[in-house]
Order: structure tokens, then sequence, then C-alpha cells
């Protein structure tokens, strides 16, 4: 294994899209930013400066940051921001993992264009267990705005309403022929050669859009989720919430011309306030004669059966070295809503969210409050009282039906708690949660994230979970693993992991929209009590507040 050291300058970019100059905030000169490549069990160290005006973090997305848990970025969370003219080191091992995750900025909106791929092949003298492909091919789908992100954000969180809709999707950062045409528009274009077999590394990196991708006239074979190969599903769209990735083999096997592939949203109800334009990119046949490429049928914004037949007919491939099994039984059984809601506004004020208040997000009616001084991590580390509390419920403190409409804007209902609240967990133990999508206001899939940990999905459904039938349908033998999980609208999902790793994990909405707004907590895993299960001190350079 060796080392593969690297360096990101983080600042200002003047760059054009939608036919207009604007200033980002982008790595190294571009957007995307660099791709990192990696073989399995490889140690990666990136070198972090922030030449940028705002505060950053970087996250590693579905690394384990085994025994490297400063590393892992959120900001608050894990560590404090590095201030403009700083800089952090991030050094981590890549262990038990292949396939695609992704880097982006964990702090405010600035992921919208601090974000890249990063790859972990196979380490030398292993195979994918699939057919070699004749090539590798990032697709990485991303969200546009023309405002600048921080300040669409910091607008929506000082009036307590909905920030604006972004203005495009882009693939590979650029938007695409359906968006106005202007000479500084590119599209991205993947040349193929007839007959080969390319590996599709596709990657969800937008900030609020769950997203369908399709390839006119062309099946994908999905080999692969969240770096985790899965058994081969054969499809004509792949569904992508914000933070997944879906690695995919596609053979250009069609007529040699020009085909769209292209993404928009899966919104799950009409009426929602989304942006609902598509993005596209060109697979080009070498030699192709035609000059129009042919656009393919995207699912309507609402196809939830669509969504649901993908995101639940995947299975983990048991054979793969990585696979563990499913681990039994269960120490911690937790069940979590989610939903949107309110949140006061504050000094008898009026704000611009539903009842004059502030929209909030909640996980069992806790909406998690950032802390601002120190990060959980170090005030975990250093027993630093008065920063956050261990009270985060195994059950929401409410017991209602929340799929009855007819609790939807009651005000009592729809407010929660802004709180610092977080669940421990005792090292190695195993933990069920259930997490139910409750419909009070808006009705969308949440996408899951965990941080530190793949966890495995053993069912989701419909409507209320229910505790006797519903486990009968668990899948404890091949179910995918994930780390980012969709889920369903009015449904539920349920999740098992084992918390193996010293520290703070975050675990969150990555829809941007809903992350501050509170749809978070953390799980806090002790100590094993041997060295090598203790969380140790942070690095020498770790930013200070
Ligand atoms: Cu990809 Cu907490 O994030």
């Amino acid at each position: 294994a060796e080392v593969v050291e690297t360096s990101f300058h983080v600042k200002n970019l003047t760059t054009s899209r939608l036919c207009q100059n604007h200033v980002i905030t982008a790595v190294n000169g571009s957007l995307p930013g660099p791709t990192l490549r990696v073989k399995e069990g490889d140690t990666l160290v990136v070198h972090v400066f922030n030449e940028s005006p705002y505060n950053l973090t970087i996250h590693w997305h579905g690394v384990f940051q085994m025994r490297t848990q400063w590393a892992d970025g959120p900001e608050f969370i894990t560590q404090c921001p590095i201030r403009p003219g700083n800089s952090y080191t991030y050094r981590f091992n890549l262990t038990g993992q292949v396939g695609t995750l992704w880097w982006h900025a964990h702090t405010q909106w600035l992921r919208a264009t601090v974000y890249g791929a990063l790859i972990i092949r196979p380490r030398d003298g292993q195979k994918y267990p699939f057919v070699k492909p004749y090539r590798e091919e990032t697709i990485i789908l991303g969200e546009w705005w023309n405002a600048n992100v921080i300040d669409v954000e910091n607008t929506a969180l000082a009036t307590g309403v909905s920030p604006n809709n972004s203005d495009a999707y882009t693939i590979n950062g650029w938007p695409g022929d359906l968006y106005p045409s202007c000479p500084s528009n590119k599209t991205y274009t993947l040349q193929v050669v007839p007959g080969q077999t390319y590996l599709l590394r596709i990657i969800n990196a937008a900030l609020n859009g769950h997203l369908f991708f399709k390839i006119a006239n062309h099946n994908f074979t999905v080999v692969g989720a969240d770096a985790a190969y899965t058994n081969p599903y054969r499809t004509d769209v792949v569904v992508i919430a914000p933070g997944q990735t879906v690695d995919a083999l596609l053979t250009a096997n069609q007529s040699p011309g020009l085909y769209y592939m292209a993404a928009r949203p899966y919104a799950s109800a009409v009426g929602l306030q989304i942006n609902n334009s598509t993005t596209t990119a060109i697979l080009a046949y070498q030699n192709a004669t035609q000059t129009t490429p042919v656009l393919p049928i995207l699912p309507a914004l609402n196809d939830t059966p669509t969504a649901f037949t993908f995101e639940s007919n995947m299975t983990a491939l048991v054979t793969s070295p990585f696979w563990r099994p499913v681990p039994q039984p269960v120490d911690e059984n937790m069940f979590i809503t989610m939903g949107l809601g309110i949140s006061e506004c504050g000094n008898n004020q009026t704000c611009g969210g539903i009842f004059g208040q502030r929209m909030a997000a909640s996980m069992n009616n806790h909406s998690f409050a950032f802390p601002t001084t120190i990060s959980l991590l170090e005030a975990h580390f250093r027993n630093v009282s008065g920063v956050y509390t261990t009270d985060f419920p195994n059950q929401p403190p409410l017991q209602f039906d929340y799929t009855n409409t007819n609790n939807s804007f009651n005000q009592t209902l729809m407010t929660t708690p802004k709180l610092t609240s977080v669940k421990p967990l005792k090292f190695n133990a195993t933990v069920q949660v259930v997490f139910q999508n409750t419909a009070l206001v808006g009705v969308e899939n949440h996408p899951m994230h965990l941080h530190g940990v793949n966890f495995y999905i053993l069912a989701q459904g419909f409507g209320n979970y229910d505790p006797v039938n519903d486990p009968r349908k668990f899948n404890l033998v091949n179910p995918q693993e994930r780390n980012t999980l969709g889920v369903p609208v009015g449904g539920w999902a349920v999740i098992r992991f084992r918390a193996n790793n010293p520290g703070v994990w975050f675990i969150h909405c990555h829809l941007d929209v809903h992350l501050p707004w509170g749809l978070a907590t953390a799980f806090v895993v002790e100590n094993g009590g041997t060295p090598e299960t203790t969380l140790p001190p942070p690095p020498a350079d770790f930013p200070r507040c």
C-alpha cells in the first residue's frame, strides 16, 4: 500500500455558467474539483489551504476513518472550521472498501462548488468481481446557483423561509444543451468505442436534487453503490440521492451515434418547490454519423414506484472480500421519525416560515443546533461539559399517527425545540434504526447519511412501520450496504450497523436545505477499552475555534 499525497488550494474562481460570469469557491481552480485516485489499503494525505473568504472543512464522504476520527470533517461535529488563511492536513487510510466515494465541503452550502470524486480501485493482485472495463469514467451530478450559495443560505436562515431554488443541474460541472446556449457553454462529452464496456462512476453531488439518470437507448448494469459491491442489477434508469454513488457498467452496443445522458429530479410530490430542469451530457460513439443526439425519456417528477424499485431491488455481493455478515443480535433499537416543522422565530418577531415561525427539520422532534465554539468530538475527548446533552431519545417524544394528514399544520405538533442532543453508543454495539418519514409538511425522500460506517438496509416500505409484521421482510442474507439511504416518502426504512469506531459520527439528511434546519444528530461511540479502540488525541495542526 502507498501513501498518496496531494494539496487542495481552495479559493475564489471566476467562471462562466448559464451565460454569465460568477465568482465561486473552487478547489485547485476547477469545478468539479480534482479527482483523487487510490488503491484499497492506501493512505491519503490532503493538505488543505483555505485561501477563500469562508470558513471551510472537507469531508470524505463514505470513508470509515478508522482511528482517524479527527479527519472526518463536518464543521463543529469533528472539527472547528479552517479559518481563511489557515490550513489543515487530512490523513486517513482507505481499507475495506472499493468503488466510488467523493469529498465535499462540510460547511454551510459551500459543497455546491467544493466537491470531487474519490476513487478506490482494488489493491495490487485483486480484481473487480465483474468484467474488466475498457475504461472508467466519472459522472458527477451537481446543482448550480447563479447567486452566491452562502448568501442564498444565510438569507433563508435569517428570514426563516425556504431558500431559493437552484438554476441548473450539472454533469461534470456543466449544465448542458437544454439550458440557454451561449459560446461559454460546454457540454461534457464521453467518447466511446463501439462494442467496449465502460465503468461509470456516478456521484450525486447535488445539494438538494434526488435525481433520475438515463442514457438514451442504453441500459446499465449496476455493480456497486457507495463503494460496496452489489449483485449485478440491470436497469435503464439510475436513481441517486444526494450523497450516494452508483457504479454501473455501460456497453456501447447501439448503432454508432450520439446519445444524450440526462438527469432531472425525483421529487416524490408534484408541487414541491424545486428546480425541475434537465441537465445533459453526450455519449459520442467514435465515427458517429448522425449529429443530433437522441434524448432519453426520464421518469416523471413524482415517479415514486421507479425510485422505490431501484432503491429496494439492489442486493450485496456476499462473495466480495469486504462483505461482513449482518451483525446479530441487536443491542440498541431506535425508532427515529424525520420531519419538517418549525422552530420559534424568537423575540416576538415574525419570520417567513409557516405560522410566522422559522422553518425547521427534526429527528424525533429534536431539531439539531450546531455547537459554535468547539466541535462535539473535541468536547467529548476533553470532557468539556455544556456543549451537548446525551438524551437523544430512542423513540419520538410525541406519539401520534404521523401519516394522518389531519395532523398536518397543527402548530403544536409542528413546533420543534432546537437542541444539541446526541445518542451515546457502547463500543461495538449492534444498532438498528427504524426511520419513519413523517408527512406533516413536505412529502419527500430524506437521504439519510451516517458518517464513519456503512449500514445494511434491511427493509423499506410505505406507510407506518409495523413492528410485528415488517421484521419478517428483513433481508439478513445479502442486504445492500450503504452510507446514504433515501428513506421513502411517506414510508420507512430499517438499517443496522455495528458501532465499531469510537468517536462522534454525524447522522443527517443530505439535502442541504434540511441540514441547517436541524435534520441531524450524532452518535457518540464510547471507547472500547484497548489502545486500538480508544479515540486518539487530535493532530498538532488541528484547527482551533
Ligand atoms: Cu456527504 Cu455529512 O456528508
